[in-house]
């Protein structure tokens, strides 16, 4: 299996091939993903709603963070993965970032990193691309700022069209690889992708990014409860896991489990 590189992704863009993305926190996930053919994985920071049970993405931490990286990326053969650096652990400064960008290279083995914000992370996001580090953006609806924001907001409406524009043009001015569009307007997500020449990935940014990215239990119908707009149900997985505790119970609760072939003499 070749692995994916990021030259691939831009060959991509090139050809006019959109391509999946996928988050991932653990190994199954990672196998099944990677094996299915889904070429760049991400260890979200949104692992602080989707696996430690916190209400926003802001309490995680990079010491919760980093053995989930290390579980996915030796997990896959082919698929590269990307690393999410969580709130408070690049904002205080660049060399910060840098740091934390390393801790993720090296105790999780991660690929590239991910961080949020735009032209202000410009001098973040080109410290780390000088330490050989990749970089992938993320603009629009950034969750780490949701308090600054308002709220889960589209952004890109009017008025703060040219501001998303802008965005990514500084992100691509210092060395990202890709940038990551959420919540964004299609009209400003095709300007975008237009204008680029990296990759952009959008969720809830219409269909003509380059590539598109959900969060793995929404897509699936893990996470109960109303999805976003944006979100695509593919699965029923808290149908399917919570049928099987369930028959598992009534089974031992009626003797019928273990049977005769579960069972040792
Ligand atoms: O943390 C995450 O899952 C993300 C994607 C939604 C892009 O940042
Ligand atoms: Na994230």
């Amino acid at each position: 299996a070749k692995r994916v590189r990021i030259p691939h992704l831009r060959e991509m863009k090139e050809r006019g091939e959109p391509w999946p993305m996928l988050t991932a926190y653990d190994m199954y996930t990672a196998e099944l993903f990677d094996e299915a053919g889904i070429p760049v994985l991400l260890v979200g920071d949104s692992a602080s709603n989707n696996v430690y049970g916190y209400e926003t993405s802001l309490p995680v931490t990079v010491d919760e963070l980093i053995p989930l990286v290390r579980s996915v990326t030796k997990s896959v053969k082919k698929a590269l993965v990307v690393a999410d650096l969580p709130f408070g652990s690049y904002q205080v400064s660049v060399e910060q970032a840098v740091a934390t960008a390393v801790r993720f290279m090296k105790e999780g083995q991660a690929h590239a990193v991910k961080l949020e914000g735009g032209k202000h992370f410009a001098p973040h996001v080109q410290a780390i691309v000088r330490a050989g580090i990749p970089v992938m953006g993320h603009i629009g609806f950034t969750p780490q700022s949701e308090h600054q924001l308002g709220g889960y907001r589209v952004q890109g409406r009017r008025e703060s069209f040219d501001a998303v524009v802008e965005d990514a043009k500084a992100l691509e001015e210092a060395g990202a690889f890709a940038v990551v569009l959420e919540m964004v307007t299609s009209e400003v997500a095709k300007q975008i992708t237009h204008d680029l020449h990296i990759p952009t990935v959008g969720i809830g940014a219409g269909p003509d990014t380059d590539a598109q990215v959900l969060v793995w239990q929404d897509m699936m119908g893990l996470r109960r409860g109303r999805a976003p707009k944006f979100v695509k149900r593919y699965a029923d997985m808290a149908g399917l896991m919570s049928g099987a505790a369930q028959a598992f119970a009534a089974e031992v609760r009626g003797h019928q489990f273990p049977g005769p072939e579960h069972t040792f003499h």
